[in-house]
C-alpha cells in the first residue's frame, strides 16, 4: 500500500499520510505523491478544497532521516538540480498551491511536519497534538520558508525563541499562538475537517482562489524557501548534523 493515500469525494482531495510505522517521517516517495496530488488537484476543476491528514498516533517525525543521509552526495552536489530534488518539488507545489489546503493534525509533528502547515490556510489540530522545530538542535537551519512565515505569524521573539530553544508547543497554545484554527478531540478530527471542506465547498472556487493570492506572496516565499535550502543543504554534513543522525539511525 502505498505511503500516502488519495482519496477524492465531492470536490475534496484528502492527501493521507499512510507511513505510521514510522511516525509518517517524509520519504522522497512521499514527497514525490504529496506533489502528484497537489499538481493534479490544481488542474482539475472537480477538486476544490485539499485536505492534508495523517494516518496513525502522529501526524509527521519530519523528513526521513534515513533518506537524508541517503541522500548527503546529492545535497552536496552544485551540478545538481535542486529545485528538481522531491522535498523542494514538494515545497514548490505547496507554495504555488491556489485551492484551499486544510490540514488536520494529530499527536507528534516535527520538522516539516510543523512548517507545512504554515502553508496550509486551515490547521485543525487534535489536543493531544505536539509540534516541535529541532531544526537548530540538529545543526541544522529552519526550512519551508518558516524563517519567513513564522515571525510573520507568531511575532519575531516568540519564532525566535520557538526555533532555538527548541520547546514543544500543545495544542491550545498553538491555538492561541494563532498557528491553528481550532482544537478537537481526537475521534473527532476527521469530522470536523470535513465540515470545514463543506464549508469551503459553498464558496465561489474562483473568490476563494482571488483571496488567497491577495493574502500571500508565493514567489517571494519561493525565493526564502531556495535559500534557506541552500544554507540547509550545506548544514546537513555540519558535524552537530552528523553526530545526531548517526546517533538516531544507530540507536
Ligand atoms: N526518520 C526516519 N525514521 C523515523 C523518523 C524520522 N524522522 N522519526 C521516527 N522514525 C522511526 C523510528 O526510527 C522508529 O522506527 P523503528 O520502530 O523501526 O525503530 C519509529 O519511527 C518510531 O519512532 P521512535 O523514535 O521509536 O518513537 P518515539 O515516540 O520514541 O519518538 C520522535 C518520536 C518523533 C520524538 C522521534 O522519533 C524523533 O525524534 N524522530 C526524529 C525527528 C527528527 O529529527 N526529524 C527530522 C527533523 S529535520
Amino acid at each position: 500500500m502505498s505511503d500516502v493515500l488519495s482519496h477524492s469525494d465531492n470536490g475534496v482531495l484528502v492527501l493521507r499520510l499512510n507511513r505510521p510505522a514510522k511516525k509518517n517521517a517524509l520519504t522522497k516517495a512521499m514527497y514525490t505523491a504529496l506533489t502528484e496530488g497537489l499538481t493534479q488537484a490544481s488542474a482539475d476543476e472537480a477538486v476544490r478544497v485539499v485536505v492534508i491528514s495523517a494516518e496513525g498516533a502522529d501526524f509527521c517525525a519530519g523528513n526521513d532521516i534515513a533518506d537524508f543521509a541517503q541522500d548527503l552526495p546529492l545535497f552536496q552536489d552544485d551540478s545538481v538540480d535542486h529545485d528538481d530534488m522531491p522535498v523542494f518539488r514538494f515545497l514548490k507545489a505547496i507554495t504555488f498551491f491556489d485551492k484551499p489546503l486544510i490540514a488536520a493534525v494529530q499527536g507528534q509533528a516535527v520538522g516539516v511536519g510543523v512548517t507545512l502547515l504554515l502553508h496550509c490556510d486551515l490547521v485543525v489540530a487534535a489536543d493531544d497534538l505536539r509540534l516541535s522545530l529541532p531544526f537548530l538542535k540538529l545543526g541544522l537551519v529552519p526550512e519551508a520558508g518558516s524563517t519567513l512565515l513564522l515571525p510573520e505569524r507568531i511575532g519575531y521573539q516568540r519564532a525566535f525563541a520557538w526555533m532555538a530553544l527548541g520547546e514543544i508547543v500543545g495544542a491550545e497554545d498553538a491555538r492561541q499562538l494563532g498557528l491553528i484554527n481550532s482544537v478537537v478531540t481526537r475521534e473527532g478530527l476527521d469530522e470536523a475537517v470535513q465540515a470545514m471542506a463543506h464549508k469551503l465547498l459553498r464558496l465561489s472556487p474562483s473568490s476563494l482562489r482571488h483571496t488567497k493570492a491577495f493574502m500571500r506572496d508565493p514567489e517571494k516565499l519561493w525565493q526564502v524557501i531556495r535559500a534557506e535550502g541552500a544554507i540547509f543543504r550545506r548544514q546537513l554534513v555540519s558535524a552537530e548534523a552528523q553526530a545526531a543522525f548517526m546517533a538516531f539511525l544507530s540507536k
